[in-house]
């Protein structure tokens, strides 16, 4: 079976989009691959969380990837600090990447640019750690988004110059991975592009938002003035709320709002409240799911330690067999 890593950094909750876009797939590959899904707290600390936030924010993902359908029994779950193979594997692969290329990435640049009080060295190292995740478990197999490509061929680099260095095929070549051909992007509620935590709290829906909450945000997505005559090609704005009904609406829904456009008899507020009643509907088992696992201290202790267990069990044999390549002895 081959083996798939991926990792969400922890910082704040998570939305359709990443529900839709990735975790579903996850939810299919975790049947056929032997997957490694991990909550990303170290990278994390880059921007310098308090104990408390640190804390809350694994917390968050945790839940909510249980939640969405995550199995702890099938897919290895894990804290990446409870993993501190990762952070050995991570000093080792940094003794061979190089400033130059580490400050050609660009999500370095953009994060330099976004935040220039705060160009810490764990920033420009930032991909040699995501290649340790990956090549700990020695996976092929990456399910990221487009924007993760570069740190995909980052560690692809670090494992072969290993290989090279020391003369021998340790550590596979990982690549992205997209999982069947339905690859859904989901655009946000701001009229622009894909939803994300970063355009704003209004331009993304939660999982853990509460009904009166996302019928909030629906309400005020952007719109138009509305068509102008029939059968016209929608603007970004309003294709936006029909890729989202495509998502969480029935075929019904759509074909019917669709048809009200193209002979220019749509209501918008009419479409926005089917869209936040959909909404609402679709993630009401999720909902409900975060509320009740997120009491159940017993239950996520019981699955952060059985993940821990089992990724530590991969990562040491690794961390294992690159000490004996790396020459270090016992006396
Ligand atoms: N860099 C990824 C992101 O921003 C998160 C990540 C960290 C990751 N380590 C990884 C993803 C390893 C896949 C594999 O989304």
């Amino acid at each position: 079976m081959e083996t798939v890593v991926s990792g969400i950094r922890s910082t704040g909750n998570l939305h359709l989009g990443n529900y839709y876009g990735a975790i579903q797939n996850f939810i299919k590959m975790q049947h056929e691959y032997n997957c490694y899904f991990f909550i990303a707290d170290l990278h994390s600390l880059t921007t310098h969380p308090t104990p408390a936030n640190l804390h809350s924010n694994v917390k968050h993902v945790l839940v909510e990837y249980l939640a969405a359908g995550i199995d702890p029994e099938k897919a290895t779950i894990y804290v990446q600090s409870d993993v501190p193979e990762v952070a050995e594997l991570y000093l080792y692969l940094n003794m061979n990447a190089y400033l130059g290329e580490l400050e050609r990435s660009t999500s370095f640049k953009d994060k330099v640019r976004a935040q220039p009080d705060n160009v810490n060295a764990g920033l420009l190292t930032y991909p040699v750690l995501m290649a340790a995740d990956i090549i700990i478990h020695k996976a092929t197999k990456v399910p990221v988004g487009k924007d993760q490509e570069q740190h995909l061929e980052m560690a692809r680099t670090f494992g072969n110059r290993f290989n090279r260095l020391y003369n021998n095929d340790y550590f596979p070549e990982p690549y992205a991975f997209s999982y069947g051909s339905n690859l859904v992007k989901i655009p946000g509620l701001d009229g622009k592009g894909k939803m994300g935590k970063s355009e704003g709290e209004a331009n993304a829906v939660y999982l853990s938002d509460a009904p009166e909450i996302i019928r909030k945000k629906v309400m005020r997505a952007v719109t138009d003035s509305g068509p102008t005559v029939e059968n016209q090609e929608k603007p970004q704005e309003i294709q936006n709320l029909f890729d989202l009904m495509k998502v969480v609406s029935t075929e019904d829904t759509y074909q019917h709002f669709d048809n009200l456009y193209n002979t220019m008899q749509v209501r918008y507020g009419d479409l926005k409240k089917q869209l936040a009643e959909d909404m609402v509907n679709a993630t009401a088992p999720i909902r409900d799911r975060i509320n009740e696992i997120a009491n159940d201290s017993a239950y996520l202790s019981r699955v952060a330690s059985l993940g821990a267990e089992k990724a530590r069990e991969s990562a040491t044999k690794t961390i294992r067999e690159v000490r004996e390549i790396i020459g270090f002895r016992k006396f």
